[in-house]
């Protein structure tokens, strides 16, 4: 019989994607999502892509904090395990509003492990970030690297490994896989579901993109005296399909009877400068990328990228996919949605030229 699992924030960036992984590898998923960061126009697209699997896909409304109603969807069905995606992400947005991040990560977490403890489903993959390990002394991230966090943010995700381990600790039922994205970017090869950030991206790739569709004039890039190659910061790019995947080897090793509270870097183990990703995804698109060369951003971290080895040798997973292939996958979205999902609206709504 197909695993039915809840998928919390599965209607975001890295949820849509793992939740059509899901559905092709013959799972069944739940999704619940509140549409804060996201549209129900990625879960309609999902299940287009998804085609006879469609129908392993059940969508709710709803945000994880509404006890209530998370524990009707717990009663109406049988989960083998929950995946936990829903969380607000913006660094600086952080910094402006910590309580509502501190309310909606933690708050939200400590209902949905209080919710799965009383319905006896004991089994969670979980959504951290490379941001743990702050400014690393020593690259490549390993999973015993010394951790911190430079904002509320990153505090949430410490302090949500910290809450899991404590759990697991006092309940030996649990079993926890905790995973460190890197730098997701890219989207589906298809191009119907990809990254749609709301108002001006933080991050590198969708900012790009959207300077490649014209709605942005410029690239800003922050900092060009760091002891690196090119003297920009570097990153360990991973697309988002092999991130994807990394979930469903998350799932699979939860089978595994050794599996306490565990740590998985998700990454490729390369670290790519910001100008290096400039140039393959010039390269991609055809389209030049002016730019704009800054001072440092306040809390950057010079260069991060994951030791992937744990991941290879116990998930049996590995990142496949290349920067080119990130890049290209990336503009065959933006080409075909250059203003997301929402676009049509937007664009009939907005007549004035893209700035
Ligand atoms: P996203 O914003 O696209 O997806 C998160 C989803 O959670 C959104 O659809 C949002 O509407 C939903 N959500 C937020 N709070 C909720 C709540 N209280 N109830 C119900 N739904 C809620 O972000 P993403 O990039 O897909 O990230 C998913 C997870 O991975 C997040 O926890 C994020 O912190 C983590 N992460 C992301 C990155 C990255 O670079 N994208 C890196 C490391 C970790
Ligand atoms: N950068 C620019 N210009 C921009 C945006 C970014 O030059 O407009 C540079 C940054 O300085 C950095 C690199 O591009 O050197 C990557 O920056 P991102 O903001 O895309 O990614 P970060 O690694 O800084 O942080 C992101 C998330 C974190 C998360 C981390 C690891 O914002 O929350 O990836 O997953 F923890």
């Amino acid at each position: 019989m197909s695993k039915n699992i809840l998928v919390t924030g599965g209607a975001g960036y890295i949820g849509s994607h793992t939740v059509l992984q899901l559905l092709l590898g013959g799972y069944k998923a739940v999704v619940v999502d509140n549409l804060d960061n996201s549209s129900a126009v990625a879960i309609k697209r999902v299940k287009e892509l998804a085609g006879e699997y469609a129908r392993n896909l059940v969508f709710h409304r709803m945000d994880l904090r509404d006890r209530p109603a998370l524990e009707e969807i717990f009663d109406s069905n049988k989960f083998d395990a929950v995946i936990h995606f829903a969380g607000l992400k913006a660094v600086g947005e952080s910094v402006q509003k910590p309580l509502m991040y501190y309310n909606n990560n933690l708050i939200g977490t400590i209902t949905l492990l209080e919710v799965m403890a009383a319905r006896g489903c004991k089994n969670l993959v979980f959504s951290s970030s490379a941001t743990v390990y702050g400014w690393p002394k020593v690259v490549p991230c390993t999973e015993e690297s010394p951790i911190n966090a430079a904002n509320p943010y990153g505090r949430t995700k410490l302090f949500i490994e910290e809450i899991c381990r404590d759990v697991h600790r006092s309940d030996s039922e649990w079993k926890i896989i905790l995973l460190r994205y890197f730098n997701p970017v890219g989207a589906h090869p298809s191009g119907h579901i990809g990254e749609d950030p709301r108002g001006i991206p933080n991050n590198l790739m969708p900012f790009i993109q959207q300077v490649a569709v014209g709605r942005q004039h410029a690239l800003t890039v922050y900092g060009s005296d760091y002891s690196t190659k090119d003297g920009t910061g570097v990153r360990d790019y991973i697309h988002i399909i092999d991130l994807a995947d990394g979930h469903v080897a998350a799932l699979k090793k939860l089978a595994d009877p050794s599996i306490g509270c565990e740590v998985y870097n998700l990454g490729t183990g390369r670290g790519t400068s910001v100008l290096e990703m400039v140039a393959a995804f010039e390269k991609a698109s055809g389209k030049k990328i002016p730019l704009v060369m800054a001072g440092r951003r306040p809390g950057d971290a010079e260069v991060v990228y994951a030791a992937t080895e744990k991941a290879e040798r116990e998930l049996n997973w590995k990142a496949k996919y290349t920067i080119e292939e990130m890049c290209r996958d990336q503009w065959n979205w933006a080409s075909k949605n250059p203003y997301g999902y929402e676009g049509c609206a937007h664009q009939n709504n907005n007549n004035s030229a893209p700035h």
